[in-house]
């Protein structure tokens, strides 16, 4: 088995960066658009600190996945696709990969201009500030970090749309080569 990916499939580094990033989306877009809601004391700043904290790990995994796909390249489209299809799904990936790193800049970015107590990742490790506290540059990274987010939720939407389409009216290999394969399926190995 390669570790990197096939002319076929999304080998495993892939996939699990993926999906992990997923996940983490997944969560930090509950927490982050919850933690409003919480009385301003200090013993739900931790809810911050945690929300920020995940959002550095998307950002260091994004460049891991970044770097990873320059090294291990990607499949071509699957057969029969549609030279336009694999264009706009190409400008879709770009976008994405994009606001991956957009969103976590722009929320740090917030944080340090808002000149907000220091920023301990995970409660360890003082991350730097990126700027000088700056009142106009506090409250446009703050807009920027609110509207990118749903502009990620409408792409997603139509990404994750576009997968479920091709798998249950193509029937064909677009969303199961970034699943792992399933052990004795054909192909398996
Ligand atoms: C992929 C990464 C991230 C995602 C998807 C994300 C998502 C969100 C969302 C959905 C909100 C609520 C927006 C609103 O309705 O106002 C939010 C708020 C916030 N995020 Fe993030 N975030 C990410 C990374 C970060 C990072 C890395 C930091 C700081 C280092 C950060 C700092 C904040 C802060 C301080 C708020 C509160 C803003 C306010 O009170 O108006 N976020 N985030
Ligand atoms: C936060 C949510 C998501 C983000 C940010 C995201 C991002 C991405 C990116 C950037 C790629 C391109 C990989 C590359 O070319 O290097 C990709 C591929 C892919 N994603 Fe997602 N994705 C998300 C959610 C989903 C969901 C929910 C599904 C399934 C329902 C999905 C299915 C796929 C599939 C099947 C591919 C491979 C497409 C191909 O081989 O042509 N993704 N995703």
């Amino acid at each position: 088995m390669s570790w990197k990916n096939s002319a076929e499939r999304w080998g495993p580094v892939s996939q699990l960066l993926h999906w992990l990033i997923v996940l983490l989306v997944l969560v930090l877009a509950i927490v982050g658009l919850t933690m409003g809601e919480l009385p301003k004391t200090p013993k739900y700043f931790w809810v911050y600190t945690l929300h920020k904290s995940v959002g550095i790990i998307v950002l260091a995994l994004v460049l891991v996945r970044i770097g990873w796909r320059l090294h291990a390249g990607a499949p071509r489209p699957v057969a029969g696709t549609p030279a336009w299809q694999a264009r706009m799904a190409s400008l879709t990936h770009a976008l994405l990969y994009a606001l991956l790193l957009a969103m976590p800049l722009s929320g740090w970015l917030y944080d340090s201009a808002s000149g907000l107590r220091p920023f301990r990742w995970f409660g360890l490790v003082e991350m730097p500030k990126l700027s000088a506290p700056n009142e106009s540059l506090s409250a446009l990274s703050n807009d920027a970090h609110e509207l990118l987010f749903w502009v990620l939720v409408a792409l997603v939407a139509l990404h994750a749309a576009a997968a479920l389409y091709h798998h249950l009216f193509q029937h064909d290999a677009t969303l199961t080569r970034m699943l792992p394969r399933r052990r004795g399926g054909p192909g398996a190995g």
